[in-house]
């Protein structure tokens, strides 16, 4: 069984390749997180969780959705973090997690893929983020073999810096970066709802045809992306910057 979450689709073609390949099933976590629900699932061969990085870490959410998850049969369990850079020394956290869970951690896959953090940083244009993701997804198929065999991935090590990054940086992050206050639309905004239907916290209301955030934000970046005008501005961060949608997310968007 392979999880996933995703704000703007790049661990969702990961999960996605990764179930095509070792022809296992998906299950999307992000109704579980909006709804606040358990996931209860069965697999028999190791669990897959497929998930951005966050502040060099696997997102809270996702971590405390599996934590709180009732997982029956396997006891072992695979991580691919997509990340814009790097990891820092998440798989470290991410063995303290599978302690706590009663899984035996066979491994973590970073996996680079285009960066979609608009709120802090570009994010490459559609040429660009084509060449990250063909190499995104050599990287992926390399390890589909390993997995296929229940084999351990090779340790991701972190220097005295990526200690840090997933350490106290990524609790200053958390704490002091994260928040929806600098939202906010522009005229563009037709008041269309996808940024509330598709923000994983239902953190988004409309409020006389405009959103309205709340502060269950994560930054994940999906309203801000999502946006068919472009109305969704994050301070002045983000403005005159394009905006990163996975592109077969881009292609469905159509129809959502
Ligand atoms: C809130 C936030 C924090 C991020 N932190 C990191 C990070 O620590 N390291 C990194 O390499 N990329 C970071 N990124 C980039 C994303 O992890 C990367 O673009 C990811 O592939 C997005 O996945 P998604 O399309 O499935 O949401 C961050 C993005 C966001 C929105």
């Amino acid at each position: 069984m392979i999880v996933y979450f995703t704000g703007t689709g790049n661990s969702r073609r990961a999960a996605q390749l990764l179930g095509s390949r070792l022809n296992r099933p998906l299950t999307d976590a992000t109704p579980y997180i909006r709804e606040g629900k358990r996931l209860e699932l069965q697999s028999d061969t190791p669990w897959i969780f497929v998930a951005p990085t966050y502040g060099w870490q696997l997102p809270h959410v996702f971590r405390d959705l599996i934590l709180n998850a009732d997982l029956q049969g396997s006891k072992e369990a695979y991580f691919v973090m997509t990340c814009g850079s790097g990891v820092g020394n998440a798989e470290q956290h991410l063995r303290q997690l599978c302690a706590k869970k009663g899984l035996t951690f066979k491994g973590l896959q970073p996996l680079v893929m285009p960066e979609n953090y608009i709120a802090m940083f570009p994010v490459p244009d559609e040429r660009a983020a084509t060449v990250i993701i063909k190499k995104a997804d050599k990287r992926l198929e390399r390890t589909v073999p390993l997995m296929a065999q229940g084999l351990s991935l090779p340790t991701v090590k972190a220097g005295l810096g990526g200690k840090a990054m997933s350490g106290i940086v990524n609790t200053v992050f958390t704490r002091g970066v994260v928040t929806a206050k600098p939202f906010r639309t522009t005229a563009a905004c037709m008041g269309c709802g996808k940024c509330a239907r598709i923000c994983p916290r239902s953190n988004i209301s409309l409020a006389s045809g405009r959103p309205v955030w709340t502060d269950e934000c994560i930054h994940c970046m999906a309203c801000i992306s999502h946006c068919p005008t472009k109305a969704i501005e994050y301070g002045r961060k983000s403005v005159g910057k394009p905006r990163y949608l996975c592109p077969e997310w881009k292609e469905t968007e159509t129809n959502d």
